[in-house]
């Protein structure tokens, strides 16, 4: 098998995409708005054939699916199996038979040309070797005119979910910050640097508008369990906490509690959240 992408497919087809099955409910409760406001931008007729790039345990793929029903078709790519295995089982439980799903690298594996009407993604492209490559394949794939919508993460500074856990690390092991733009949640937190991929990559009318929502972290968990989720969930910090000591993990999850307390309430962690809604059509 190909060493691209390696990192990112024993991750998501190993212990990170066995818990985001885990807790898929709460990550979209987390999740869910944000990806409406990016697929609220596609304008989705009945009858379209789409793509959802990164569509993990489907749930965006069924809602589309539900959306484009009955003559459309969406299909979702993911590089993650108990992740596609678990988006099939809800489309058989929710009797969905307008979605389909392939375990597809969308870097580097055939998605066919000109076959869809418009695509879309849920925090599922920052996570490419070579973007640029991930998106001439992807607009290889759809037909002119199409439009493509995605939700991404701004920086970490406006995520503090991301800056006071990596503070809290900090103050307890010395940790190289992964390379800028290297696979992670925040590859994309530059919007001139999505910018230019698109272009690169021969999309037309990019559009780039930031998006501030409050977020509803690990809905019915105790704060102590959404510390220990939030560092499973995430492959940069499970990667990065992946050679530390039982004793260094302990303290940095205590100081993450820490941290974490004062946006814990009943519904759970209350978090402000900063991303950005990106269009563009081919
Ligand atoms: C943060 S998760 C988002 C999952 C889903 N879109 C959601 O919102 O719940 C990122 C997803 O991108 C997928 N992914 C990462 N690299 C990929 C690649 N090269 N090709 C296809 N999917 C990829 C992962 O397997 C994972 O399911």
């Amino acid at each position: 098998m190909s060493e691209v992408n390696k990192n990112q497919r024993d991750f998501w087809s190993g212990k990170g995409g066995d818990i985001w099955v885990e807790r898929q409910n709460a990550m979209d409760t987390m999740l869910s708005p944000l990806g409406e406001a990016a697929l609220n931008k596609l304008n989705l007729n009945e009858g379209e054939n789409v793509l959802d790039i990164g569509c993990g345990c489907g749930h965006t793929t069924l809602n589309i699916a539900k959306r484009i029903s009955p003559d459309g078709q969406v299909t979702g790519l993911d590089i993650s199996e108990p992740m596609l295995k678990r988006a099939k089982e809800s489309a058989n439980e929710m009797s969905i038979s307008n979605a389909s799903f392939n375990c597809v690298d969308v870097q580097t594996d055939d998605m066919g040309e000109e076959v869809y009407s418009a695509a879309f993604s849920r925090f599922g492209v920052m996570f490419f070797e070579d973007p640029v490559a991930a998106f001439c394949n992807i607009n290889k794939s759809l037909i002119t005119g199409a439009s493509l919508s995605f939700v991404c993460w701004q920086s970490p500074a406006l995520n503090p979910w991301q800056s006071l856990f990596i503070e809290a690390v900090k103050k307890y092991v010395d940790l190289p910050s992964p390379p800028p733009r290297s696979p992670s949640p925040f590859a994309f937190m530059e919007s001139e640097y999505v910018s230019s991929i698109l272009e690169e990559s021969n999309f037309q009318n990019i559009m780039i508008e930031g998006h501030e929502a409050e977020v509803n972290m690990f809905s019915g968990r105790s704060l102590s369990d959404s510390v220990k989720d939030y560092i499973s969930i995430n492959p940069v910090v499970s990667g990065m906490l992946k050679d530390s000591t039982e004793q260094e993990k302990t303290e940095i999850i205590n100081s993450a509690i820490e941290a974490f307390s004062p946006y814990y309430s009943a519904k759970g962690l209350m978090f402000p959240s900063a991303t950005w809604l990106v269009t563009a059509i081919k």
